[in-house]
């Protein structure tokens, strides 16, 4: 039994999606969040700036004596996880887009994949990629702006149109077998895009993310060192470099919704 807590870290809130799943999980875990959201999205920066800010927020959660990491963010891991497994001597868990999933559970149409333009661009993702059989069904979309506008609380379904539109109009009336979430943060607008799909492609259009691979793993891990804690109740610290009093309302109703 280890009480020392777990640490979850995002650009924003888009890792209270891999959270959520963690407290399903894992309840019996004392975990602590922490959201770049000053600095986010970390998708439109460059490596050496997403490098330099995945290593602040991994110090200052490290600052809290935690046995793990959980890296919920896969702009983060794609560029910074090597440099922060070097750094750290606890285990880092990190989450990268569940193309692996989407290509062995889909025919042989196409699978797009979303994510931040940082992730599309990493050579992490594209060895990842080169590694799949008919790698060249998967469709990379680079998505600015949908980050932001999810740090603003929106998830309407058709508040979204305009940037869908313009990141996946091409695809209109085109057969679309599976769209991946490779951002944590656009798990809170599956159902808005799901929506948006149905009425634009044609295809199956399957979703796939990597959260709940990502959180079992951190389960695996957990077990195999021997780190379980067995709280009676899962706790959840929120910390945030951004503007508290409007994020922890909002955090707190992503993480319980
Ligand atoms: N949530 C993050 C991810 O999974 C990135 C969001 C951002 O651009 O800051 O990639």
């Amino acid at each position: 039994m280890d009480k020392r807590p777990v640490g979850v870290f995002d650009s924003g809130l888009g890792g209270a999606s891999v959270l959520r799943e963690a407290l399903r999980i894992l309840p019996t875990e004392h975990y602590i969040y922490f959201g770049d959201n000053k600095n986010a999205p970390y998708g439109d920066k460059s490596e050496q700036e997403i490098l330099e800010l995945s290593l602040k927020s991994a110090d200052f959660l490290l600052s809290f004596g935690i046995k793990v990491m959980l890296f919920a963010c896969n702009t983060a891991t794609g560029t910074a996880i090597k440099q922060v497994r070097e750094k750290l001597s606890i285990p880092v868990i990190s989450i990268e887009p569940a193309i692996k999933p989407a290509c062995e559970a889909v025919g042989d149409g196409t699978i797009l994949m979303l994510a931040t333009k940082a992730t599309t661009q990493m050579e992490r993702y594209h060895k990842l990629k080169a590694r799949m059989p008919q790698s060249c069904r998967i469709i990379d979309i680079p998505c600015p702006g949908f980050v932001e506008r999810i740090e603003q609380g929106v998830f309407g379904i058709g508040e979204y149109d305009d940037l869908f539109d313009k990141h996946l109009g091409e695809f209109k009336g085109e057969r679309v077998d599976a769209i991946v979430l490779g951002c944590t943060h656009y798990i809170f607008i599956k159902e808005v895009l799901a929506e948006y799909a149905q009425r634009n492609f044609l295809g199956e259009c399957r979703f796939f993310d990597g959260n709940l691979g990502t959180v079992r793993q951190l389960a695996r891990v957990l077990k195999s060192k021997d780190m379980l804690n067995n709280q009676q109740k899962p706790t959840v610290d929120f910390y945030t470099s951004g503007d508290e009093a409007r994020l922890k309302p909002l955090f707190e109703k992503l993480l319980y919704s």
